[in-house]
Parts: C-alpha cells; sequence; structure tokens
C-alpha cells in the first residue's frame, strides 16, 4: 500500500492534533505537530527576553535564531513524539495560556517560518507523515496527496481548550481562552507571510458535532481511497 503525506490545516483548537494524532497511530505513520515548533521558537523568545513590557522585540529574536534547536523524541509511554528545545523537553511548557498569547506574533516572523518550514519539509522527505497547522497544505507540502482543512465554530473550540487547559491544572478563565482564540485567527488569517488559507484542493470538515472517533473514521474514508487507488 502506497504511503502518502497527509496535511490538516486550520483554525486554533480546531481538534488537528487529536485526529493527526489517531490517524498516525492507525497508519504507523510520522506525526509531525507544526505547532509546537512556533511555539518553541516562542518559549525561547520569553526566555532570552524578546518581549519587554508586552512589546515583541522581532530583531532581537532573529539575531538568535542560531541557538535554537528544535527536535522531537518519541515517547512510548504516551505513543506519540514530544518537542525539545536544546535537548530540553518543553512539551508541557509551551502549551500554556502565555505561550499561546505571543505565539502568533512570532510565528509572523518570516525568518522563523523559513527556518520551520525548511525542518517540516526534511521530515516529511520519506513520506508517510501527518503533520497538522496553518500552512501545511499550502506551503510546506503543496503536493501532499491528502489535504484536510478543520474548522468548528469559536465557541465549541474555546470550550475544547478550555477544558484540556483546566483539566491540566492551568487556572484560566474561558473569557480569556476564546479571546486568544479569536485573537490568534485573526493574526494567523491576516499576516503577509504564508497566512492561514484553505488550500484549493482541501477538504474542508467541520466538527463542531463530530466525536473523535466519528472524525477519524470520516478522515479514514477519504485515506483509504487514496492509498488503495
Ligand atoms: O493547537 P492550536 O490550534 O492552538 O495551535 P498550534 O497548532 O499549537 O499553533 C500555534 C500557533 O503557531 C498558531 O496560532 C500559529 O500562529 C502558529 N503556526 C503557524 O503559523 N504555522 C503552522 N504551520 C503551525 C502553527
Amino acid at each position: 500500500m502506497k504511503r502518502i503525506t497527509i496535511a490538516i490545516d486550520g483554525y486554533s483548537s480546531t481538534g488537528k492534533s487529536t485526529v493527526a494524532k489517531a490517524l498516525a497511530k492507525r497508519l504507523s505513520y510520522n506525526y509531525v505537530d507544526s505547532g509546537a515548533m512556533y511555539r518553541a521558537v516562542t518559549y525561547f523568545a520569553m526566555i532570552n527576553n524578546c518581549f519587554e513590557d508586552g512589546l515583541f522585540n522581532s530583531n532581537k529574536l532573529k539575531n538568535t535564531l542560531d541557538q535554537i534547536h528544535i527536535s522531537f523524541k518519541y515517547n512510548n509511554d504516551i505513543g506519540y513524539s514530544e518537542v525539545y528545545l536544546n535537548d530540553k523537553n518543553i512539551e508541557s511548557e509551551i502549551r500554556s495560556l502565555e505561550v499561546s498569547n505571543f505565539v502568533s506574533y512570532v510565528a509572523a516572523v518570516s525568518e522563523v517560518r523559513k527556518l520551520m518550514v525548511k525542518q517540516q519539509q526534511a521530515m516529511g522527505r520519506n513520506k508517510g507523515v501527518v503533520m497538522d497547522g496553518r500552512d501545511i497544505g499550502t506551503v510546506v507540502f503543496k503536493d501532499a496527496e491528502l489535504k484536510l482543512f478543520m474548522t468548528a465554530s469559536s465557541e465549541v473550540r474555546a470550550n475544547r481548550r478550555f477544558e484540556e487547559l483546566i483539566s491540566k491544572g492551568d487556572n484560566v478563565k474561558y473569557e480569556e481562552v476564546l479571546e486568544n482564540i479569536i485573537n490568534r485567527d485573526h493574526i494567523d488569517t491576516t499576516r503577509a507571510d504564508s497566512p492561514l488559507t484553505k488550500a484549493v484542493d482541501a477538504i474542508e470538515i467541520d466538527n463542531s458535532s463530530l466525536s473523535k472517533l466519528e472524525q477519524l473514521d470520516v478522515i479514514l474514508k477519504y485515506v483509504e481511497r487514496i492509498i488503495t487507488e
């Protein structure tokens, strides 16, 4: 059976990573969370004082990009890869609302995107990859055999992310999570470099009222059609 590239794009908290992980597991493919890479750069920028008084000093970050080494290591216990910044596991640090509040500014920097896209393309060189993000079907893997574009209402998405953060013990309010989602969607769709947009050949899936299993089933049908062609 042929191994393909699966590109999953969409707005924040649309469940892209949940379905991408499940797909990768089912197909024995590699899963790459491209958002985790932008989050890792953001975390680096935060601990290196590239944000002062709430203002982002993008030049400071650009001048230190060569100090950033991002990698993924498979964790057997949880069944997927975790992100490392300069050999330190930062999986839990990058999921905070603080990182979420800064990440879209960092991800709008062309120099950052160029570096990330190069690494992502290298990771997908041998096919058999599921990658999720904002520009996977439009920039990173324009020739992906299957492109999906996930959507869901802002309230459904905010609720999902709120529950996720609360279950991890983060002390956040629903309203601030919703505000973050709306703000990030705005920055991600209006930035000059690689804005979030549905690739012309992507299949749109609104999962507002689909369970995790239902959405996996819908997508697996598309995959099967392609790999058995
Ligand atoms: O999980 P969630 O949908 O909240 O976001 P994420 O996938 O972790 O991505 C975090 C942020 O990184 C996004 O809001 C984008 O600003 C940026 N990003 C991007 O610009 N391009 C990608 N391929 C992936 C993420």
